[in-house]
């Protein structure tokens, strides 16, 4: 039985139907986790859940310790990471409620520990040409096809170092540059992920239009509210997808350090 995790965010601190089991709290070289991971099952399918911010989201996006999560997912046998996250909408036609599943990111993060490999265990390039798993993204549009659930094929997040949120003309830039949504979380989870030899699929929820892109002023509670409306959907499709997600990985991501070791 292959070992899901599921990653979220802003708005997502549980998964409604999953049968809990236990709760574990997880060592690392790297530091504390965010929060102790939830075990549980869904569909015969074992499910690890993280918030991100810690379940009372007291932990701001520049303060987590994507190390320590991702590594305490590995440390679990978590083999496929789903990620779900609030963002901004950047590209048009992209409006709150919106469901994409990512294929691209730019990367706009300047002070976060972005590798496990900063000397002491070698160095490694690992190839991030798609940074996203394939055979993860389609599973999930399969599901969606399945419950209903319209997803957005293909989007580049733009993750930014926040806490602030962005001022109109960085959002212009971004759009100039392909940017489609923006987050603050998205990185250096997925690359970490892929050093982990974990696959990994960004699920993001358009939570407002990023800045400048509607005239109103940007609010917190904006973001809630729009995560709460598609928490009913991201469940139909956490569901539906724990069953669609083949045993074994034909994805590349599980050899992602093959050739990348110096
Ligand atoms: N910008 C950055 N991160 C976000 C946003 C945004 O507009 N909305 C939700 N997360």
């Amino acid at each position: 039985m292959s070992r899901i995790g599921v990653i979220a965010g802003s708005g997502l601190y549980e998964i409604k139907g999953l049968t809990i089991k236990k709760s574990r709290t997880v060592s690392t070289p790297y530091g504390k986790p965010s929060e102790k991971y939830v075990c549980g099952e869904m569909n015969e399918t074992e499910i690890i859940f993280l918030p991100r911010h810690g379940k009372h989201h007291s932990i701001p996006p520049h303060m987590i310790n994507y190390r320590a999560n991702i590594w305490g997912f590995k440390k679990l046998g978590v083999s496929r990471i789903i990620s779900i996250s609030a963002v901004g909408g950047i590209k048009k036609g992209l409006k709150p409620g919106d469901i994409v599943i990512l294929d691209q990111v730019l990367d706009m993060t300047k002070n976060r520990k972005s590798t496990f490999y900063d000397g002491k265990d070698g160095v490694a390039h690992i190839d991030f040409t798609e940074p996203f798993c394939a055979e993860l993204a389609q599973a999930l549009q399969k599901a969606g096809r399945k419950v209903k659930v319209t997803l957005k094929k293909g989007g580049t997040y733009v993750a930014v170092e926040g806490p602030r949120l962005e001022s109109a003309s960085e959002i212009k830039s971004f759009q100039i540059l392909g940017g489609d949504v923006v987050g603050m979380t998205g990185m250096p989870e997925a690359s970490l992920a892929r050093e982990a030899e974990i696959c990994y699929s960004g699920v993001s929820v358009v939570a407002n239009y990023a800045a400048g892109i509607s005239r109103h002023k940007l609010t917190v509670a904006e973001v809630m509210e729009a995560m709460k409306d598609t928490t009913e959907n991201l469940k139909k499709l956490l569901k539906a997808v724990f069953t669609l997600i083949p045993d074994k990985r034909k994805c590349t991501c599980k050899d992602a350090l093959a050739e990348a070791k110096i």
